[in-house]
C-alpha cells in the first residue's frame, strides 16, 4: 500500500514524538526563568491548572481533527467544516498555524543554534575559562557571541539542517526515528542531572521554592504568562499537535495520549526546575533573573562544581536534543502543508520550505546584536517589539497561538456536533466517561481563558 502522507509505527511512535514536540526550549529555558521571575510555589500551582484545565483538553481537540481527517490543518478545516457554519472561513485557522511555524522556527531555530556553540564550547574546554568570571562569560555571550553575524548564521543553518534532515526522512523514518532515540537520550540525561541536584545543599530549597506555595505573591500578569505558557510548551494553537495527530490510526485512545503527552512535559519541565534552582542555591550567586540566564549564568556555576566541564557539555547537548524534536514539528507543520494542499512530495516539501525559512531565520540571525539584544530574547513575547527577532517571537507567542487555541477551542466546541467529537475521543479508547468534562472545559473554560489572554494582550497591559 502506498502512503503518500506517513503514519507513526504505533502508539510509542506517536507519543514519543508528539513528546518531543512538546519538550523544547521552552521547558528547559523559558519555564524556570518565568518560575523563577513568579517566585516559584503559587506560579507552578497555576501553570499546572492551566495545563489540565486549557492544555490537555485543546490537544485532545487538535488530535481529533487531525486523525479525523487525515489532513494537516488547512486540509483539516476545510473538510471539517464544510456545511457547518462560518464554512470556509475556518480555514484560516489552518493558515494561521502555517504562519506560526514559519515565524516561530525562524527565531526559535537561531536560540537553538546557540546550544551547539555552547556544547563545542563546553567540550574544548573554553567554557570553563570564560565562566570563571560571570562578567566575562556575560560580556563573550552579548558583545562577541550575540553580536557575531557570523556566527549567528552558521549555528542557526547548521540546526536547521538537522531539522530538515529529520522532516526529509518522513514520518516513520525520520521524524519518529530522531524522537525514538533523542527522548530517551534526553530523558536519561535529566535523571542523571536531578540525581546529581539532589546531592547538592541548594536541592531542598529548590523544592520548597517550587512546590511550597505563596499565593500572596501571586500576581495577575503571573496567571496569563502560565496560561500564555501552557499553549507554547504543549506545542498547541498551531496545528503541531493536530498535524501529528494526522498519522496516528484508530486504535490510539486520543484522551490517553493527550493526558500522558502532557504528563512527560510538565514533569521535565519541573525536573528541568530542580536542577537549575538547586545549582544556583549551591553556588549562592546573586542570579540575575535574565532570559539569558541558561546562557550566562548556569554556566558559571556548574564549571564550579566536580566534573563542571562534562556537566555543561551534557547540559547544553541535552537542550539541543529538545530543542531538535521541538523543530523538526514545526517544519513539519509548514511542509505537511505543502504535501497535502500544494501535492508537493515530502522531498520538495521539506527541502523547500526548511530552505525558505533558514533564509527568513538569517534576517533574525543578524538582528541580534550588541545587548540591547538580550532583553528582546524571551521566548514567550511580552513586550519584546525591538528588533526582528523580538517582534516575531511577540507576534507568535502573544498572537497566533493563543488566537489559533482560541478558535481550535471554539470549533471542536461549538461548530463540530457531539457525535463526531464523541466518536473521535472514542475510537481506540472505549466508552469515555469525561466526555461531559471535556465538552464543558473545551465549550466554556478554555475559551474564556484564553479570551483572557486575548483581551489583555490588546489592552496591552499583559505582564505588568
Ligand atoms: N513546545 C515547544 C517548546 O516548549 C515549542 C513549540 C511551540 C513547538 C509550538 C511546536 C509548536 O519549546
Amino acid at each position: 500500500m502506498t502512503d503518500p502522507r506517513g503514519h507513526w509505527s504505533g502508539r510509542i511512535g506517536f507519543i514519543l514524538a508528539a513528546t518531543g514536540s512538546a519538550i523544547g526550549l521552552g521547558n528547559l529555558w523559558k519555564f524556570p526563568y518565568i518560575t523563577y521571575e513568579n517566585n516559584g510555589g503559587a506560579f507552578v500551582v497555576v501553570y499546572i491548572a492551566a495545563i489540565a484545565l486549557v492544555g490537555v483538553p485543546i490537544m485532545m481537540a487538535e488530535i481529533l481533527m487531525g486523525r479525523r481527517t487525515q489532513l494537516s490543518p488547512v486540509g483539516a478545516f476545510k473538510v471539517l467544516a464544510t456545511d457547518r457554519p462560518g464554512g470556509s472561513a475556518w480555514q484560516g485557522v489552518g493558515w494561521l498555524g502555517v504562519l506560526a511555524g514559519f515565524t516561530i522556527l525562524s527565531y526559535y531555530s537561531v536560540v537553538a543554534g546557540w546550544t551547539i556553540h555552547y556544547t563545542w564550547l563546553a567540550l574544548t574546554g573554553k567554557l570553563a575559562t570564560l565562566a570563571a568570571d560571570p562578567a566575562v562569560l556575560s560580556a563573550y555571550f552579548g558583545n562577541e557571541f550575540l553580536a557575531s553575524g557570523p556566527q549567528q548564521t552558521l549555528y542557526h543553518v547548521l540546526f536547521m539542517a538537522l531539522t530538515t534532515g529529520g522532516v526529509y526522512f518522513g514520518v516513520k523514518g525520520g521524524i519518529e526515528r530522531v524522537a525514538k532515540i533523542l527522548m530517551p537520550l534526553l530523558f536519561s540525561i535529566l535523571v542523571v542531572m536531578v540525581i546529581y541536584s539532589t546531592t547538592t545543599s541548594g536541592f531542598g530549597e529548590a523544592i520548597r521554592f517550587l512546590f511550597k506555595p505563596d499565593f500572596s505573591t501571586l500576581t495577575k500578569g503571573a496567571v496569563l504568562e502560565a496560561l500564555g505558557h501552557a499553549f507554547f510548551t504543549l506545542s498547541l494553537g498551531m496545528g503541531a499537535m493536530l498535524t501529528y495527530g494526522s498519522y496516528i490510526g484508530k486504535q490510539i485512545s486520543i484522551p490517553r495520549a493527550a493526558l500522558q503527552i502532557s504528563l512527560l512535559d510538565t514533569l521535565i519541565a519541573l525536573m528541568a526546575c530542580v536542577i537549575m534552582f538547586s545549582i544556583i542555591n549551591t553556588s549562592g550567586i546573586e542570579v540575575n533573573k535574565s532570559a539569558t540566564i541558561l546562557f550566562t549564568t548556569i554556566p558559571t556555576v556548574l564549571v564550579k562544581l566536580p566534573g563542571g566541564g562534562l556537566l555543561n557539555a551534557l547540559f547544553y547537548i541535552l537542550i539541543g536534543f529538545a530543542a531538535l524534536t521541538s523543530t523538526i514539528s514545526l517544519l513539519e507543520v509548514v511542509s505537511s502543508f505543502a504535501i497535502d494542499e500544494l501535492g508537493w512530495s515530502r522531498h520538495r516539501a521539506t527541502v523547500t520550505m526548511g530552505g525558505v525559512i533558514t533564509i527568513f531565520g538569517v534576517l533574525n540571525a543578524l538582528s541580534l546584536g550588541g545587548n540591547s539584544a538580550l532583553t528582546s530574547i524571551n521566548l514567550i513575547g511580552r513586550e519584546s517589539t525591538q528588533g526582528v527577532f523580538g517582534t516575531m517571537d511577540y507576534l507568535a507567542s502573544n498572537w497566533f497561538l493563543p488566537v489559533g487555541g482560541f478558535l481550535i477551542a471554539l470549533f471542536c466546541g461549538w461548530i463540530l456536533n457531539t457525535a463526531t467529537t464523541r466518536k473521535e475521543l472514542e475510537d481506540g479508547h472505549g466508552p469515555l466517561t469525561g466526555y461531559g468534562l471535556w465538552r464543558f472545559l473545551i465549550r466554556f473554560v478554555a475559551p474564556l481563558a484564553v479570551g483572557a489572554i486575548i483581551v489583555s494582550v490588546i489592552l496591552g497591559k499583559e505582564y505588568q
